[in-house]
């Protein structure tokens, strides 16, 4: 049994990916935070209760996590979300309490509490899991592994031609979680966007089985629409469900492992950059070797995925 951790931005991807999670009986999930990202921390927070209400996890930690990044200002992508973050769908009132802590003090808590056992799945702004590694380093060694949707190393940006959103959401944290030096695994647009799903797959969805499939089926329209302007219209990427297939079926992916950089500042700003290994340049005077990659954490990152069984795993899980 997989003990998972969610970190959340919900998000209509988010949605599907937790739905994915929870409709695997390999998979425990043992709590869930929420980071600023699509929208608010205070509107990811309302949806994760939601969600987690509706899943029936209303019994497990939730914890509030930061309403900033570490460094850059606040942005949000309400254009892809909705204001509400769930594409606007009309959404209940909640009830479940939220844990005393915030989320990176929650974080640290699950790790030590279960040593070597638990996945980080962070699937918005990487934010609250830098900030347990900066309060609580021995993390590291602690964690499993890291399983992160963000980045886009051999592929264009989506947010800016450089840049992944969640990445750019909070570039510093995210250098910092790639450099830390525990087990990250990268499932940036890369892989997902491959990972197209069928207008007719989604509507299958939207009324499947999932507990989760009404909020399925009633963020997707506004996504849909946004899509479009990217003439994407007969089928959707949710890239927040290739991180979560990563968990449930690994064997459909194709890895490569290389030392990641992620741009802090300018134009590119959130660019992830997979950097050349070894020795770089060697002063032709002094002799002196400098290696580009001497700092930088191995980061797997996933470069493909077989995209028939990808979309059998979709629809064996939440049809
Ligand atoms: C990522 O950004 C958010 O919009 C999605 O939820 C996903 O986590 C994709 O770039
Ligand atoms: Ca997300």
């Amino acid at each position: 049994m997989k003990k998972v951790w969610i970190d959340t931005d919900p998000g209509i991807d988010d949605t599907y990916a937790i739905a994915m999670l929870l409709a695997d009986a390999d998979i425990e999930i043992v709590g869930i935070s929420s980071v600023f990202g699509n929208v608010t921390v205070e509107k990811t927070t309302y949806n994760a209760k939601v969600l987690m209400e509706a899943a029936g996890l209303d019994k497990l930690p939730l914890a509030r996590g930061t309403n900033l990044p570490l460094h850059v200002a606040l942005d949000t992508s309400p254009f892809v979300h909705g204001a509400n973050g769930l594409g606007d769908m009309p959404l209940p009132e909640v009830h479940m309490s939220e844990c005393a802590v915030r989320a990176p003090q929650a974080i640290i808590d699950v790790i030590q509490k279960f040593p070597h056992e638990i996945t980080l799945l962070p699937i918005g702004p990487l934010t609250n899991i830098a900030m347990a590694y900066l309060i609580e380093p021995s993390i590291v060694d602690l964690v499993k592994e890291v399983v992160i949707m963000g980045g886009a190393v051999h592929c264009p940006g989506n947010i800016t031609p450089a840049a992944e959103a969640n990445f750019f959401h909070d570039p510093h944290a995210a250098q910092l979680v790639m450099s830390a030096g525990w087990n990250v695994v990268l499932a940036g647009l890369d892989v997902c966007d491959k990972g197209r799903i069928p207008q007719a797959l989604l509507e299958q969805i939207g009324n499947g089985k999932s507990l989760l499939a009404p909020y399925m089926k009633g963020a997707l329209p506004f996504f849909r629409h946004f899509l479009e302007l990217f003439a994407m219209k007969d089928e959707a990427s949710l890239p927040d469900t290739m991180a979560a297939a990563y968990l449930l079926k690994p064997e459909l992916f194709t890895v490569e492992s290389t030392p990641l950089y992620v741009e802090t500042e300018g134009a590119c700003m959130g660019q992830s950059l997979a950097v050349p290994r070894g020795k770089w340049y060697e002063d032709p005077g002094s002799q002196a070797r400098y290696s580009a990659d001497a700092h930088l954490g191995m980061v797997d990152v996933l470069v493909d995925v077989d995209v028939a069984k990808f979309l059998n795993l979709m629809e064996d899980v939440l049809v």
